[in-house]
C-alpha cells in the first residue's frame, strides 16, 4: 500500500485502443490508487507524437483513454485527468531540463539502445529513423513527473529505467540549484506484462492478440471462444497455471471463485469449451456496467472534454508553481 500523503503519477501513451493487459497492468491499479491518494493522470499525447504522425489518431485514442478511466471509476474527488499536451509548464520544464541532462544518460535508454542495435545489424546508420522526440523522450517524461511533484509513479516494467531517469536528473538539477525537486519512486505493477493473449504470449498490440477492454459482448465472446488451448479431451485433468484462461480469470473473480476454477481444472471433467464460458460470464459481469459508461461517455464528448478542461486547469496552476521556481532557480 501507499502512505496517504504521496502524489501518484502516471501517464497513459494514446497508441491503441486499451485491451485486458492494460487495465489488469495498470487501469484498474490506478483507479484503485485514486480512491485514497491525490492521482495525477494524463493522456501523454505529446509522447505519442515520436511515433504517430497523424492527429485524428491520436485525438481519438485520447478519447478511448480518457472514456475508459472515467467509466472505471477514476476517483475524480482525489485524481485529476487531462491532455498533457494542454499544460504549457511541461514544454517549459523540459526545455530547462534538457540543460542539466546528461547526452550519455539518453544513449543509455533501452528505448533508443533497441533501435540502435537494430540499425547496427541492418548495417544503416545507427541513428535511421530517430527523430529528437524519440531521442529525448526521458526528458519530457521527467518534466511530467516532476512538474507535478509526483511521489510514486505507477508503471510498467518497461517504463521502470525512465522514471530512474527521472530521478537522476531530479538530482543533477537539485545537486546545482539547491532542493527544488522531489525525487520520484517507480512502483511497477507486479501483474503487469504477464496477462496472456489470445496465443498464450503476453497481451500485446504487437502480437496481435488482444482483447479489447471494451469490445461489445459478442465480440468479447468471441474473442474470449478463439483463445488458444491444448487438446485435452474435457475428462482429462488440466493444469490451471499453464491455461491462458485460467490466468485471465484470476484477474477477475475473487479468491473462492478462484480456488473453485482451479480446482475444476485440476479434477478434469471440464472442457475447455465450458472453462471459456464461464471465463466470459466472469469478465462480462464485472466489465458490463463500466461498458455501458464507457459507451455513453465516448458518444458524448462533451463531457469528457469538460472533464479533461478541468484538469488542464487544476494541472496549470500546479505546474505553473514549479516553473516560477525553476526559473528563480535558473535564472534568478
Ligand atoms: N512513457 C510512458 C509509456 O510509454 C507514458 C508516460 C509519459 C508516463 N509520461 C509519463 C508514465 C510520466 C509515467 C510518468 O507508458
Amino acid at each position: 500500500m501507499i502512505d496517504k500523503d504521496k502524489i501518484v503519477l502516471t501517464g497513459i501513451k494514446p497508441t491503441g485502443t486499451p485491451h485486458l493487459g492494460n487495465y489488469v497492468g495498470a487501469l484498474k491499479p490506478l483507479v484503485e490508487m485514486s480512491q485514497t491518494n491525490k492521482t495525477v493522470v494524463f493522456i501523454a499525447d505529446l509522447h505519442a507524437l515520436n511515433l504517430i504522425h497523424n492527429a485524428k489518431d491520436i485525438q481519438q485514442y485520447s478519447y478511448e483513454i480518457a472514456a475508459m478511466l472515467i467509466a472505471l471509476g477514476l476517483n475524480l474527488d482525489n485524481a485529476i485527468l487531462f491532455r498533457q499536451s494542454d499544460v504549457v509548464g511541461v514544454y517549459q520544464l523540459s526545455n530547462f531540463l534538457m540543460n542539466v541532462t546528461p547526452k550519455g544518460l539518453m544513449n543509455r535508454a533501452h528505448s533508443y539502445k533497441a533501435i540502435v542495435e537494430k540499425n547496427t545489424e541492418s548495417g544503416v546508420d545507427i541513428d535511421s529513423g530517430v527523430n529528437m522526440g524519440l531521442y529525448t523522450y526521458p526528458v519530457l517524461m521527467t518534466a511530467d513527473i516532476l512538474v507535478y511533484n509526483a511521489d510514486v509513479v505507477p508503471v510498467g516494467a518497461d517504463q521502470k529505467q525512465h522514471v530512474e531517469f527521472a530521478r537522476d536528473i531530479a538530482g543533477y538539477f537539485n545537486n546545482i540549484y539547491g532542493n527544488v525537486f522531489k525525487l520520484p519512486e517507480p512502483i511497477i505493477s507486479e501483474t503487469a506484462g504477464i496477462i496472456p493473449g489470445l496465443d498464450g504470449r503476453k497481451m500485446s498490440k504487437s502480437y496481435d492478440n488482444t482483447i479489447p477492454l471494451f469490445a461489445p459482448e459478442n465480440e468479447l465472446k468471441k474473442k474470449i471462444m478463439r483463445i488458444i488451448t491444448d487438446s485435452k479431451t474435457p475428462e482429462e485433468s488440466k493444469n490451471p497455471d499453464e491455461s491462458t484462461i485460467f490466468q485471465l480469470y484470476k484477474h477477475f473473480a475473487n479468491t473462492d471463485e478462484v480456488e473453485k476454477f482451479r480446482k475444476m481444472f485440476i479434477d478434469g471433467g471440464m472442457g475447455y469449451g465450458t472453462a471459456k464460458t464461464i471465463l466470459f460470464d466472469k469478465i462480462n459481469s464485472v466489465l458490463s456496467g463500466p461498458r455501458a459508461e464507457y459507451e455513453r461517455l465516448i458518444n458524448n464528448k462533451t463531457e469528457i472534454d469538460a472533464i479533461l478542461k478541468d484538469g488542464a486547469t487544476r494541472a496549470g496552476i500546479i505546474a505553473e508553481k514549479t516553473i516560477s521556481k525553476v526559473k528563480k532557480a535558473m535564472l534568478g
